[in-house]
C-alpha cells in the first residue's frame, strides 16, 4: 500500500459537486414519486457502489418504498469490468408482482446491467425499471433500458459518492475524476 492513497482524500478534480448531486437526486426522487403514485416500489441497490445514492434517493421519494440489496462482482479489483459477473449476495425478498426499481451507481459497458435485468426479469416482477446515477456517454448498449439517469459522464475513471477504486474514496461527498498516478498506485 503506497502512502499517497492515505495522504490525499481528494484524488482529482471535481466532476459533479455535492450540490449538483443533491439537486439531481431530488429531481429523480420527484419523478419516481410521480410515476409510482399509489404504489410501493421495491428499490434494489447494487452493492457496494449504489449504497450512498440509494440512501439519498430513497429519502427523496415520497412513497412507502421497500429496500433490498444485491452484491455482484466482476472478478478482481481492476478499474474496468473483466466481463464476468457473479452474484456475491442475492436478494432477500420475493420479486413476484413487485414494482422493482434497480438502483445502480454507474453503467459503464452495460454488462452488469444486462446481466441483472435478465436475472431480475426471470423472477416475475410486475415491472422493472432502472435508475442509474451515472451513465457513460457512449453507444455501447441500449439506453432505452434506463428509465432514470442522473448524469451522462465522460470516459474517465470516477470516484466518490459510493464509487471506489480498490475500496477507497467511496465516502467523498462529490464525484471526482481519478488522477492517473493514484489509479496506477492502487492497482496491484
Ligand atoms: P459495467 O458492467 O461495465 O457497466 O460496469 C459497471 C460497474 O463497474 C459499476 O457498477 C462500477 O462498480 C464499476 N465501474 C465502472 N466505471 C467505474 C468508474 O469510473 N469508477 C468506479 N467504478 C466503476
Ligand atoms: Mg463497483
Amino acid at each position: 500500500m503506497g502512502s499517497a492513497s492515505l495522504d490525499s482524500l481528494a484524488p482529482g478534480r471535481v466532476l459533479i459537486s455535492e450540490e449538483e448531486l443533491a439537486t439531481r437526486v431530488r429531481e429523480l426522487g420527484a419523478s419516481i414519486t410521480a410515476d409510482y403514485a399509489g404504489r410501493a416500489p421495491l428499490l434494489i441497490g447494487v452493492l457496494k457502489g449504489a449504497f450512498m445514492f440509494m440512501s439519498d434517493l430513497a429519502r427523496a421519494v415520497d412513497l412507502p418504498v421497500e429496500f433490498d440489496f444485491m452484491a455482484v462482482s466482476s472478478y478482481g479489483h481492476s478499474t474496468r469490468s473483466s466481463g464476468v459477473v457473479r452474484i456475491a449476495k442475492d436478494l432477500d425478498l420475493d420479486l413476484a408482482d413487485r414494482d422493482v426499481i434497480l438502483v445502480e451507481d454507474i453503467v459503464d459497458s452495460g454488462l452488469t446491467l444486462n446481466y441483472l435485468r435478465k436475472n431480475l426479469m426471470s423472477r416475475n416482477p410486475a415491472s422493472l425499471e432502472v435508475c442509474a446515477l451515472l451513465v457513460r456517454d457512449s453507444d455501447d448498449y441500449d439506453k432505452s433500458l434506463l428509465r432514470y439517469v442522473g448524469f451522462r459522464v465522460p470516459d474517465d475513471f470516477l470516484v466518490g459518492y459510493g464509487l471506489d477504486v480498490a475500496e477507497r474514496y467511496r465516502n467523498l461527498t462529490e464525484i471526482r475524476v481519478l488522477d492517473q498516478d493514484v489509479q496506477e498506485g492502487s492497482d496491484r
